[in-house]
């Protein structure tokens, strides 16, 4: 059965749509994550689930139930841990997980056991007669985690679980979440951490602005969009503002479409290259005369840059900076599905092999700032669909 259906699930906030109508299912004892840059709607989302935000319209059923219907009942099955902290900083640890053990009528005599299992499950048991107000962020976070799951929760709602934890701390929930799945838990992610999510989610949705762009398991989306391996490409000091503008025909802030045969490739941008002797695809190369290019893409905006040696570090090799990026696609052109430009560097998805794609490029005389051969990641895919970082 599915744990949580939504479908055209709509969440308005004085008429301004946060969520728009979108569609998910999470399976019992999957790990599901919503991945999405900053207001793309997850803590609205997971709000909703969890009944502490009413619906504006669609339909949303958690453990077969409708959240109109019957939040207590839901409410008395989920775990939740907030994106921000909200435990009672006049309490010790133990009487935190005790208070909230009350508001779920646990008697006492369980209780106790119950709490005193969960802070050592967290390593806080040495904390447990601390005031919270005296603990560190990230002990706070995870004694925010134990306290979701003092009612022994079916399904389990983390909203960010471990931002702010130090890297030691963050694979220690990672791995307690791990066997709380094992356990036969649901568990429900939010997360700007990509390695969180490939390392914990067995789906998962990227969201923006309201919608879900992309849904799948994390090899699948990284196999589907980018294919097994990044080159990164390090453009020299002036390049990374020029690059970093819209190219024609692509949306603003969002780049490359990673479909073969539908690349943006410098030929379908209606831009005709000068031929530096690289692979030569269909349609590019020499011999024709350039379209009028449009105002205010990346190549007309090179031109504005006015003649060589312009930008700081161009004079030296004596090509027209507005070549330098056009060289980089065109010598690559054949050799990789689809391209990026992400601030000062340029992320190339080889076709089949990336070293093929590094050799093409070492042949350039071109001043790379660094040339790097990697594996492909999710936070690629992130990149690719939103066209931004995870921190929007
Ligand atoms: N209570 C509220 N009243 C009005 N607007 C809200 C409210 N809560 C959220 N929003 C708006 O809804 C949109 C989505 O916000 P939400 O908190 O769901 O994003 P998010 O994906 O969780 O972002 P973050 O990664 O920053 O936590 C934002 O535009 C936000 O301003
Ligand atoms: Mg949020």
């Amino acid at each position: 059965m599915d744990v949580v259906v939504a479908e055209k699930l709509t969440k308005e906030f004085n008429g301004r749509a946060a969520v728009r109508g979108i569609d998910f299912a999470v399976r019992a004892r999957e790990c599901f994550g919503f991945l999405g840059p900053n207001g793309a709607g997850k803590t609205t989302t997971v709000n909703m689930i969890c009944c502490f935000s009413p619906v504006t319209s669609g339909r949303l059923t958690v453990l077969g139930m409708d959240v109109r219907k019957h939040p207590r009942q839901i409410k008395s099955r989920l775990g939740v841990v907030p994106q921000e902290n909200n435990l009672d900083p006049d309490l010790k640890v133990l009487q935190n997980l005790l208070v909230y053990a009350g508001y779920f009528r646990l008697p006492a005599a369980d209780a106790r056991p119950r709490a005193m299992e969960l802070l050592e499950f967290f390593d806080l048991a040495d904390r447990a007669g601390e005031r919270v107000d005296r603990l560190s962020g990230g002990m706070k976070r995870r004694l925010t985690i134990a306290r979701a799951l003092i009612n022994n929760p079916e399904v389990v709602v983390l909203d960010e679980p471990t931002t702010g934890l130090d890297p030691q701390a963050r694979h220690l929930v990672w791995q307690r979440l791990r066997r709380l799945k094992e356990r036969g838990v649901t568990l429900l992610l939010t997360t700007h951490y990509l390695e969180e999510a490939s390392q914990l989610c067995d789906r998962l949705v990227i969201m923006d602005q309201g919608e879900i762009l992309e849904e799948g398991d994390p090899r699948g989306l990284v196999s589907r969009h980018i294919g097994r391996e990044v080159v990164e490409v390090g453009l020299p000091g002036g390049y990374a503002q020029i690059a970093n503008t819209p190219c024609a025909g692509q949306p603003e802030g969002r780049f490359g479409t990673g479909v073969p045969g539908k690349d943006d490739r410098p030929e379908q941008r209606g831009v005709t290259l000068p031929d530096f002797g690289g692979p030569d695809p269909a349609g590019g190369g020499t011999g024709k005369v350039d379209p009028p290019e449009p105002a205010g893409t990346a190549l007309y905006r090179l031109k504005e840059y006015g003649p060589p040696g312009s930008l700081p570090g161009t004079a030296e090799w004596g090509i027209e900076p507005e070549n330098g990026i056009k060289m980089i696609l065109h010598r690559v052109d054949s050799l990789i599905r689809g391209h990026l430009v992400v601030g000062d560097n340029i992320f190339l998805f080889p076709r089949d092999s990336g070293q093929a794609v590094l050799q093409a490029l070492q042949s350039l005389p071109v001043p790379f700032a660094h040339l790097l051969l990697r594996p492909a990641t999710l936070e690629d895919v992130f990149l690719k669909l939103t066209g931004r970082g995870l921190d929007g």
